[in-house]
């Protein structure tokens, strides 16, 4: 909470590191600011007040979910709630068991060490993240061949938090060594309304309610996109010259955008076109839909499908992706015979 009680940052010229501070604070400073995600809000705020009264470190915790949800920002939060600084690296950052050791070696007490995108980590350099964790310790190998010898260092104790949107990947020594892990959540369009308000005013722009909530609605449950959506209507409202945001201004900016009032956008809509017109509708396997569409596995998992699946739009079955009704209907188009075969089957249980 108190960043008066911080202690002063030393500088690390030889680390690439930001400090989320440096960041301007559209970005939420307190757990109070920070929008939705109400249960994992209460259970961080107790296990916070719990670890700050015993005056020890927070338990190394684990964020995972969808990119732009609010994982670095929360990170950036927990660091100020507990007084220490934050150290933001990620795992494809550290290529060699060195770079981390460095990181690790600069630790003050009570630190937060945030280590993004933590499953692209290399096997090497998860080796050295282990005693870490569990003892506090770094063992770095001095030397090479019969002269190399092991050296332990006492570390203080600091708190890592790893954001993934991957879990599955992550290695299970790993997960396990985390002992708070929480997942987070597509927002509802009334908590984006929230965010797209407050928004606004760090932006100083001025928006109506009504405006916000159309943002709100069509920002795929992601609070980036919200802010996204939120400052290409905002140029719109500019070179208009209209002083404020109104409903109208800002349907028709996003229409101009391509963001449909599902909150659909171009992608999406090819990504559902594909699916129906090259595969009937489905099931397909995920990486044949990629290589359509020209995109990897992992954008596909990460950015398209959680959105559509939450819209009813998508199905994942263990056959593959699959069309729903309701994709029929959004598309305007007659479920394929293809469709209709698997549904019966559906009905009569034989799948
Ligand atoms: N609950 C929230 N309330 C207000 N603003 C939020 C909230 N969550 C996220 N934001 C804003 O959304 C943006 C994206 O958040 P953030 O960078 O923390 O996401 P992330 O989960 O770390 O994404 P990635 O996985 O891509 O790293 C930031 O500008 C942040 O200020
Ligand atoms: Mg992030």
């Amino acid at each position: 909470m108190a960043s008066e009680d911080r202690t002063p940052d030393k500088p690390f010229e030889s680390l690439r590191q930001d400090r989320v501070e440096d960041v301007p604070s559209i970005r939420p400073q307190a757990l109070l600011e920070f929008i939705g995600q109400d249960a994992l809000k209460d259970k961080l705020s107790i296990f916070i007040r719990a670890s700050r009264s015993r005056g020890e470190q927070l338990d190394h915790t684990l964020f995972y979910g969808p990119p732009g949800l609010g994982k670095t920002t929360l990170a950036g939060i927990i660091s100020r709630e507990m007084g220490g600084n934050l150290r933001v690296t990620s795992g494809p950052s550290l290529e060699r068991a060195g770079d981390l050791a460095a990181i690790l070696s600069n630790v003050q007490p009570n630190d937060v060490l945030f280590i993004d995108e933590i499953h692209r980590m290399s096997a090497n350099v998860e080796e050295i993240l282990y005693p870490a964790m569990e003892d506090f310790c770094l063992s770095i190998v001095v030397g090479k061949g019969p002269l190399a010898r092991s050296i332990r260092l006492q570390l203080p104790k600091f708190t890592l938090i790893g954001a993934t949107t991957r879990l599955g990947l992550l290695t299970s020594p790993l997960r396990s060594r985390f002992g708070i892990v929480e997942q987070l959540h597509l927002y509802a369009p009334d908590e984006l309304t929230r965010i797209v308000l407050r928004g606004a005013e760090v932006m100083s722009a001025v928006i109506t309610d009504d405006a916000a909530g159309e943002i709100g609605l069509r920002a795929r449950g992601t609070p980036r996109v919200a802010l996204r959506l939120l400052r290409r209507v905002r140029d719109v409202a500019q070179v208009r010259e209209m002083s404020a945001i109104e409903l109208p201004l800002a349907k028709s900016a996003l229409d101009m955008l391509g963001v449909d009032p599902e909150g659909l956008d171009e992608q999406d809509r090819k990504f559902l076109t594909a699916l129906l017109e090259l595969f009937d509708g489905g099931p397909v396997g995920l990486s044949t839909l990629a290589a359509a569409l020209n995109e990897d596995t992992q954008t596909i998992e990460d950015i398209y499908e959680p959105y559509l699946i939450q819209k009813g739009l998508l199905e994942r079955t263990p056959r593959g992706r699959r069309a729903t009704r309701k994709t029929y209907e959004y598309m305007g188009r007659p479920p394929s015979i293809q469709f209709r075969q698997l549904s019966l089957l559906d009905d009569d249980g034989d799948i």
